[in-house]
């Protein structure tokens, strides 16, 4: 099944898809064979997570991901991908120092296949999402919980919850102001991440920010059921499905249809 706007998805589309109510699926991928998967399977987007830094790496965090592995694997996803808008994160330390550094490592990952870069953080980090997006590189934002600052969170954490609430709706509207054309949502309580969803008019992407979001993402090992630990947002797409290529229609669909996220699968306020 082919994404339902012209191929390859762009980035004015995403919008378009929000004010339609037309839900967005997402899902990180690391390679081409994954990607041309999910590609096939109908995903709006793919992304190329830092998450591979535990899911394919190994490591404890993200934070170890350099920017020549990003490049690597965008490179690798990128041939595999014809219809999906292809993301790629901007890994720690390329994007919270000067802007002329930010501009040159997003500016490697759009060369190695990106349609856009995802960058963790708001606030005084927002003034480089303004320079990157007047550059030309469009620029999803990532706030809630954001891997990369675990450390300062002290963990992977829910967050947003009470008066976190207000600053967190503040950082959405401030990185759409700043020109972000998408926004992810991370572990962030559903009334929340329904109220910035209405509040902007970029699309949000939501992973355990319930189903209000314009979009679902999830990383592409928890949804095909693997890995220890599973967070309440995750849901195993392979689990009663035959094949990997089934169980990514399956989540497509799901995404499309409202099936996915259930409230048993979000955080309360
Ligand atoms: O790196 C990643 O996989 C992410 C998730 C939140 C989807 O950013």
């Amino acid at each position: 099944m082919n994404s339902p706007l012209s191929s390859p998805l762009t980035v004015p589309q995403l919008i378009v898809m929000k004010k339609e109510g037309r839900k967005i699926a997402a899902m990180t991928a690391y390679d081409a064979t994954f990607a041309r998967a999910m590609d096939e399977a109908g995903m709006d987007v793919i992304l190329v997570g830092d998450s591979l830094g535990m899911v394919v790496q190994g490591q404890k965090s993200t934070l170890p991901v350099t920017q020549t592995d990003m490049v690597y694997h965008t490179q690798c996803v990128a041939r595999g991908v014809t219809h999906a808008l292809l993301m790629a994160d901007m890994p720690f330390l390329t994007f919270q120092g000067p802007a002329a550094r930010a501009l040159e490592c997003a500016g490697a990952l759009m060369q190695a296949g990106a349609h856009m870069v995802k960058v963790e953080g708001a606030g005084v980090l927002t003034e480089n999402v303004a320079y990157l997006c007047a550059r030309g590189i469009p620029v999803c934002g990532h706030i809630g919980l954001t891997p990369q600052s675990v450390n300062t969170l002290g963990g992977y954490k829910v967050q947003g919850r009470g008066s976190q609430g207000a600053q967190l709706t503040a950082y959405a509207q401030e990185l759409a102001e700043a020109g972000a054309s998408a926004l992810l949502l991370e572990a962030v309580p559903a009334p929340l991440a329904a109220d910035i969803s209405q509040s902007i008019a970029i699309p949000t992407i939501g992973i355990g920010a319930g189903a209000s979001c314009d979009g679902q993402v999830l990383v592409m090992h928890d949804a095909l059921g693997l890995g220890g630990r599973r967070p309440r947002f995750v849901r195993d797409f392979l689990s009663g499905r035959g094949s990997i290529s089934e169980a990514f229609h399956g989540y497509v669909q799901a995404v499309r249809d409202g099936g996915f996220p259930m409230p048993e699968e979000s955080y309360s306020g």
